[in-house]
C-alpha cells in the first residue's frame, strides 16, 4: 500500500452493503484528491480497538455507520456542537490534536432539502416524525435554517418532549413543540420522516391533513421502491422525495471536513439512483 496517500474508511457492522467507498471515490475524482477509502466491518464490542488499530496503519479519518455512532462519541477527545447536540459522530477525524468526532447527517439532510429539492426551511412550518437518533441528530441543523415552527411527532410522546426541552436551550425556544401523532395540528410545509417505521413498510399514524398543498414529504430511508409514507404523502398532495441525497450530502460534508474541499453531489446520487 502507498505510504503517501491518505486513508479513511467507514467503520460498521454489518458493512458489506455500504455505498460510502464508491461515494468517496467520486468525490476524490471529481476534486482531484489523492486518497484511498474503504470498507471496515468492526467487531461488536471492538470499535474503539478498531479505530486506534486504523489510526496506527495511518488514517486520516473515518466514518461511523450502525451501530456505532453513540461508541464513535466515546472514541471522540472532542465532539464538534452538532455532534454534541445529536448525541451521536458519524464523522471522526483524526488530527494532530486527537480525534475530533462530528455529525454531518442533519447537515446532509438540510442541505438535499435547501440546495438539491430547492426548497428554503426559512420561515416555514416543520414536522419531523420521529424521535430517535435520527430525529435528534436533525433538530440543531433545520433550527439553524430559522423555520417558523418545528414540531416533533413520536409514538412515546416522552422521547419527543425530551428532545424539544433539549433544545429549547439550543434556539429552540417557542419554535419547537413536541406532541404525539393524535394531536397533530397541521398543515406543514415540510414533513420529515426520521422515523424506523419504512423499514418494516408502517406508516406512523398522521392524519393526511398536515400535508400542506405541495408540502415536501422526506422520509431519511431511501430504496428501489417509494416508502409507504412518501406513496402516503403523494397521494395527498405532497412531494416525495427520498434519503438518498441525505446519504451523499453526509459524506459530502464528511470529505469537506477531511479534505477542505466541498465536492459536488448531483452525478454520485444519479449513480447511486441507477443501482438502486
Ligand atoms: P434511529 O436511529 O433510526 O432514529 P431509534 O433511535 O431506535 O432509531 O428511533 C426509532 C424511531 O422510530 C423512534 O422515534 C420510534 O418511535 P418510539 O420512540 O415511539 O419507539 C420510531 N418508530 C419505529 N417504528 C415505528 C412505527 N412502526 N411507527 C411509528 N414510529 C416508529
Amino acid at each position: 500500500m502507498d505510504a503517501q496517500i491518505d486513508r479513511y474508511c467507514v467503520f460498521g457492522n454489518p458493512i458489506a452493503h455500504s455505498k460510502s467507498p464508491e461515494i468517496h471515490a467520486a468525490f476524490a475524482a471529481q476534486t482531484g484528491q489523492q486518497l484511498e477509502y474503504e470498507k471496515r466491518l468492526a467487531p461488536l464490542g471492538g470499535f474503539g480497538a478498531a479505530v486506534h488499530a486504523f489510526i496506527a496503519e495511518g488514517g486520516k479519518g473515518a466514518n461511523v455507520t450502525v451501530p456505532f455512532k453513540l461508541d464513535a462519541v466515546q472514541v471522540a477527545h472532542a465532539l464538534t456542537i452538532r455532534a454534541r447536540a445529536a448525541g451521536a459522530v458519524n464523522t471522526l477525524h483524526f488530527t494532530s490534536d486527537g480525534i475530533v468526532g462530528d455529525n454531518t447527517d442533519g447537515a446532509g439532510l438540510v442541505a438535499d432539502i435547501v440546495n438539491n429539492a430547492g426548497v428554503p426551511i426559512t420561515g416555514k412550518r416543520v414536522l419531523m416524525l420521529g424521535a430517535g437518533g435520527a430525529a435528534r441528530g436533525a433538530v440543531l441543523p433545520l433550527l439553524e435554517q430559522r423555520p417558523s415552527q418545528l414540531v416533533i411527532a413520536n409514538r412515546t410522546v416522552a422521547t419527543a418532549e425530551a428532545l424539544q426541552q433539549q433544545f429549547a436551550a439550543l434556539g429552540g425556544d417557542g419554535v419547537v413543540s413536541a406532541c404525539g401523532y393524535d394531536a397533530v395540528q397541521g398543515p406543514f410545509d415540510i414533513i420529515i420522516n426520521a422515523t424506523s417505521a419504512s423499514l418494516n413498510a408502517d406508516l406512523p399514524p398522521i392524519p393526511p391533513t398536515v400535508f400542506a398543498p405541495g408540502a415536501l414529504a422526506y422520509d431519511m430511508m431511501y430504496g428501489k421502491e417509494p416508502t409507504v409514507f412518501l406513496r402516503f404523502a403523494a397521494d395527498h398532495g405532497a412531494i416525495p422525495r427520498d434519503g438518498l441525497g441525505m446519504l451523499a450530502e453526509q459524506a459530502a460534508e464528511a470529505f469537506a471536513l477531511w479534505r477542505g474541499v466541498h465536492p459536488q453531489t448531483r452525478e454520485v446520487l444519479q449513480q447511486l439512483r441507477a443501482k438502486l
